[in-house]
């Protein structure tokens, strides 16, 4: 019989499942391979709760005719920097919940703390969940960063309902965790940061952000892979996710709407850590090239697009002979499969062979041009660096590149090229498809890569090589 103190129904039951930290799917036996997303070696074995009780289903919801739903209550609020205020179209929504993901070390604590003690200046009431940091550790940084820190409230609490007791006691309107992976359910089983806990701690602050249209912004760590840890349910639960990024060893900073239920993701945020915090980059081009040094050979800018903001990044490359068997092909900020395949495209199809040689490009800055868009400048680049000859100071490139050696156009061609004018770049390497280039600018446009060496002379003495237009006769190229 049961001691009569034993409440049953409380209980929870507990069994152990096998979840996947990737995409947060259960299965009850270990195996190498989720069979839900399919990752390997993501599932950890961890206490899974069955709740006894189902969660009441909120009641304060009527349905309400779509004329008659108010947009006013979802003005976004800013927040003080004016990158940030991009990226989310405006600023943080009432009741919205967002997820902050990075690297560690990145500056996400300090983005937030920054942003609140913003927001708290203008006499919002504002709670940050310290469930890393010390407050000592806060207030260090806030020193540094020269925030005041009126109406700004700091709790230390790793417990759920630790947190839940200090949101009541300073009804905030913005309350900021730091971070979700550190914050745990005691009634739950499993062990703090497991996906079980992480998933549930986020399901109760969002429930909580929309009870009482509480401005909500979970901060997540990511993964080496670089996706945010834990389950991908977590993407989903919440209304926005921001990414931020950029070379621990640079200062630029990179900030990007992953997902957003309120606007556009396409915006990026630019900003540059420096000793007194983040600042913003309202001019991202004249930082990337501002020490540029003109008449080197292997250097070539391209106006890259990173969601509706064009970049002047300037695109690097060395050719160095190789003592070794299987010569050095290295990226940075390129995509490597990208850069060997325009080495092929330069051997086969213009006939400048990198082979024994090592490569090495970089994207300078700290910058990252993983589309397309780059390839021109990329080849231009390389062929460049391989025969010594400096393309002048002022070319722009913007382009794909073929397997067949063709260039091909790329979106927002024109975009691109305005503001390359701005910058005051004067000739522009383009596909013969592209659109006008701006006043005060001159095209230079080519079908094939072959036909751009050849035309802005980098490969001076290479024998010709026939190239078959598919709009014409065949052109002779490398001569002049
Ligand atoms: P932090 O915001 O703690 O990163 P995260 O929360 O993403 O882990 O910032 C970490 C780094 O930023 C740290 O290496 C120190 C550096 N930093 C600055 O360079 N300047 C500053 O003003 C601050 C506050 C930090
Ligand atoms: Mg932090």
């Amino acid at each position: 019989m049961l001691h009569p103190l034993c409440t049953v129904a409380h209980v929870p039951k507990l069994r152990t499942v096998h979840r996947c930290t990737e995409c947060g799917s259960a299965s009850p036996r270990w195996s190498g391979r989720c069979s839900a997303c399919g990752a390997w070696n993501t599932l950890v074995e961890e206490v899974d709760e069955v709740r006894a009780v189902a969660p009441p289903v909120s009641a304060a919801d009527r349905p309400v005719s779509l004329a008659a739903v108010d947009l006013r209550e979802w003005a976004p609020v800013s927040t003080g920097l004016s990158e940030l205020d991009r990226v989310l179209g405006g600023g943080l929504v009432r009741g919205s919940v967002t997820l902050v993901g990075g690297e560690p070390g990145i500056g996400k604590s300090t983005l937030l703390l920054q942003a609140l003690s913003s927001l708290a200046a203008r006499g919002v009431r504002c709670l940050l969940v310290t469930a890393e940091e010390s407050k000592q550790q806060v207030k260090l940084r806030a020193d540094r960063l020269g925030v005041q820190g009126e109406g700004l409230w700091l709790v230390a609490e790793t417990s759920l309902p630790a947190v839940m007791a200090a949101v009541d006691d300073v009804q905030p309107d913005v309350i900021v965790v730091d971070s979700i992976q550190t914050v745990f359910d005691p009634d739950l089983g499993s062990a703090p940061g497991s996906v079980a806990q992480v998933r549930e701690c986020a399901h109760h602050l969002v429930r909580l952000a929309k009870e009482r249209d509480l401005t909500t912004v979970l901060v997540g760590h990511v993964t080496k892979e670089g996706t945010l840890a834990g389950p991908r349910v977590l993407e989903h639960v919440v209304d926005t996710v921001l990414s931020f990024e950029g070379e621990r060893h640079h200062a630029l900073r990179l900030l990007r709407a992953v997902k957003h239920r309120f606007g556009p993701t396409g915006e990026l945020g630019l900003f540059e850590m420096t000793d007194d915090g983040l600042r913003p980059v309202p001019d991202p081009s004249g930082l990337f090239l501002g020490d540029r040094r003109a008449g080197v050979p292997g250097s070539v800018v391209v106006s890259a697009l990173e969601g509706h903001r064009p970049l002047l990044v300037e695109i690097q490359a060395l050719v160095a002979p190789s003592g070794l068997a299987m010569p050095r092909r290295s990226a940075q900020g390129l995509d490597n499969g990208r850069v060997s395949l325009l080495i092929a495209v330069l051997d086969r199809r213009v006939g400048l062979s990198l082979a024994g040689a090592d490569v090495f490009v970089s994207a300078v800055g700290g910058a990252r041009v993983a589309e397309p868009a780059a390839d021109l400048a990329v080849s231009l680049a390389l062929a460049s660096a391989l025969t010594g000859t400096a393309l002048p100071a002022n070319v722009v490139a913007c382009g794909e590149v073929g397997l067949g050696g063709e260039v091909r156009q790329v979106g927002q061609t024109a975009r691109r090229l305005a503001e390359a004018g701005r910058l005051g770049f004067r000739t522009a390497v383009v596909p013969a498809s592209a659109p006008d280039v701006p006043a005060g600018m001159e095209a230079i446009r080519v079908r094939s890569l072959a036909e751009a060496v050849a035309r802005l002379d980098l490969a001076p003495g290479i024998a010709p090589r026939i190239e078959v237009n598919e709009h014409g006769p065949p052109v002779a190229i490398n001569t002049k």
